[in-house]
């Protein structure tokens, strides 16, 4: 196998940025928007951080593991917001899904913002409910219903990397902040067209330090 050239690096990395930056950053600002909506899932975490960290401790690899809750909320804040509201597949050859005939060279939708609040999965779907992702439920979870990564040998590349340096944002920021809505925090949250699922406009929440000082915006 041959060295990837100077060229191929540079697309191999501005495609990772692409990809990897406004998804991540994006779903931080929904993570933080359903937090300051659900104050008692924000104590549930902030609770559940400080004492598997205690002292505003940094979180290692392992550590984030531990906070189980954590990884609940951002798989409910997924289902909800998931970036990749739709993704696609050329079919291969001719085939015929339920009585449904797809020729070849068909492309193929996956509408996964739809699957994941479709009432006949998930009971009253557009509740923030994190408890759908707890150890007891989460295995009950159809992977090709739940797709925010997408799914198949071309899912999302970077699931793992943007799942781990997302928990590390929202620790660290949870450990010193707690986040509620304010006067311009637009509920319920207005969704764009766009490519990627993005607020109409950017979510506004009032930030406060848990040490005591004030900061909005
Ligand atoms: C919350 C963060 C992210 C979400 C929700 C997300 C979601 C997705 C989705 C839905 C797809 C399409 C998968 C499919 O068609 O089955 C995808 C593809 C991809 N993602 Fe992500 N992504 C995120 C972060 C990242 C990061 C951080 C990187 C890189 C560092 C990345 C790299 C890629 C690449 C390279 C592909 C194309 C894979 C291929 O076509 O083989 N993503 N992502």
């Amino acid at each position: 196998m041959s060295a990837l050239s100077d060229l191929e690096i540079v697309a191999q990395s501005i495609s990772f940025i692409f990809a990897g930056y406004e998804t991540t950053s994006n779903t931080l600002s929904y993570i933080m928007y359903t937090l300051a909506t659900h104050p008692d899932a924000q104590k549930k975490l902030q609770q559940e951080i400080d004492a598997i960290l205690p002292n505003k401790a940094p979180a290692t690899y392992n550590d984030l593991e531990k906070i189980e809750y954590l990884d609940m909320v951002i798989n409910e804040t997924l289902r909800l917001y998931p970036i990749g509201a739709r993704i696609s597949r050329l079919s291969k050859k001719d085939a015929e899904i339920s009585g449904v005939f797809i020729p070849q060279n068909t492309e193929v939708a996956v509408p996964i913002f739809l699957l994941h609040r479709d009432p006949k999965y998930w009971p009253e779907p557009e509740k923030f409910c994190p408890e759908r992702f707890s150890k007891e439920n989460k295995d009950r979870i159809n992977p090709y219903v739940y797709m925010p990564f997408g799914n198949g040998p071309r899912n999302c590349l970077g699931m793992r990397f943007a799942l781990i340096t997302m928990k590390l944002a929202v620790v660290k920021i949870f450990q010193n902040f707690s986040v509620q809505p304010c006067e311009e925090t637009e509920i319920p949250l207005k969704l764009s067209k766009k490519l990627i699922l993005s607020p109409e406009k950017p979510i506004v929440l009032k930030a406060t330090s848990r040490d005591g000082a004030i900061n909005e915006g």
